[in-house]
């Protein structure tokens, strides 16, 4: 399974930063930085607070831009009484494409169960939008060994009872939390042993053409300087980019990774 063909997909999370000025800005510099080859090798999604959505969608229309617009969170529900909540149809109507969720920030921050993150899932995929997954041990977890049974546990609970067809089409980032805006990296050879940990338990739960086409990325502390060695993993298939995305130099360069290998 060590066969690559899969679209990279580089994923800016912007966390709760830059507003829609800063954002409208971002993406005409970014758009300026990236070029036409790249988007013929690579995906590009960037995922913004929700008050930049409306704006980043109006200029990648307007300039039919290629970078996937993104969103960080969802509720389950369509609509309805849920005070301060966005729901995934909502999300789709303005063009969103992937919707991050299970971010260990809103696990930890905001307690979200395993139960919430699967009916998350559900609602994304009911609205043709795709779910960037996000699983992955604190360090506690790892300097005991259980860093698999974590990611997998995570995985299993967020896979369970799916079509092969639609894990197929998911994208799953590991992130250890330790990782997170920390500056500590995993090594690229740890990545890769546990993304491959990963596809092989899609396999198990999903088939052979799920686990080959899922996209699997990798994040904690990804920047311009150990991009090329992460995406050289063989099931590593892109990365969510927390504060290295904020700048648009600098996503730009992690964008265009296969030119500083
Ligand atoms: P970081 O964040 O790149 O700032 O470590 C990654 C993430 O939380 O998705």
């Amino acid at each position: 399974m060590s066969v690559n063909f899969r679209r990279p997909l580089i994923s800016g999370n912007w966390k709760m930063n830059h507003n829609h000025f800063d954002a409208i800005q971002f993406v005409q510099k970014l758009a300026y930085l990236v070029t036409k080859e790249d988007f013929e090798v690579v995906d590009v999604s960037l995922n913004v607070p929700f008050t930049d959505i409306r704006s980043v969608q109006t200029l990648i229309d307007a300039d039919e831009l290629r970078f996937q617009l993104g969103a960080q969170h969802c509720h389950f529900e369509e609509n309805g009484a849920f005070t301060g909540e966005v729901s995934a149809a909502m999300l789709s109507k303005l063009g969103v494409k992937t919707v991050i969720v299970g971010h260990s920030e809103r696990r930890e921050i905001f307690g979200e169960s395993d139960e919430t993150i699967y009916k998350k899932i559900s609602a994304i995929v009911k609205c043709n939008m795709t779910p960037i997954i996000c699983v992955g041990e604190t360090q506690a977890e790892r300097e005991s060994g259980a860093t698999e049974e974590k990611v997998l546990g995570q995985l299993r609970s967020a896979l369970a009872q799916r079509s092969p067809e639609q894990v197929g089409k998911f994208v799953i980032a590991y992130e250890p939390i330790w990782a997170i805006g920390t500056g500590l990296t995993a090594t690229a050879q740890d990545a890769q042993s546990v993304i491959s940990a990963i596809r092989n338990e899609v396999l198990v739960l999903a088939g052979a053409e799920a686990a080959q086409s899922v996209r699997l990325q990798y994040g904690g502390s990804v920047k311009s300087s150990n991009i090329a060695e992460i995406m050289e993993q063989p099931d590593i298939d892109g990365v969510l980019v927390g504060g290295a995305s904020l700048d648009p130099d600098e996503f730009a360069r992690i964008v265009r990774y296969r030119l500083l290998a």
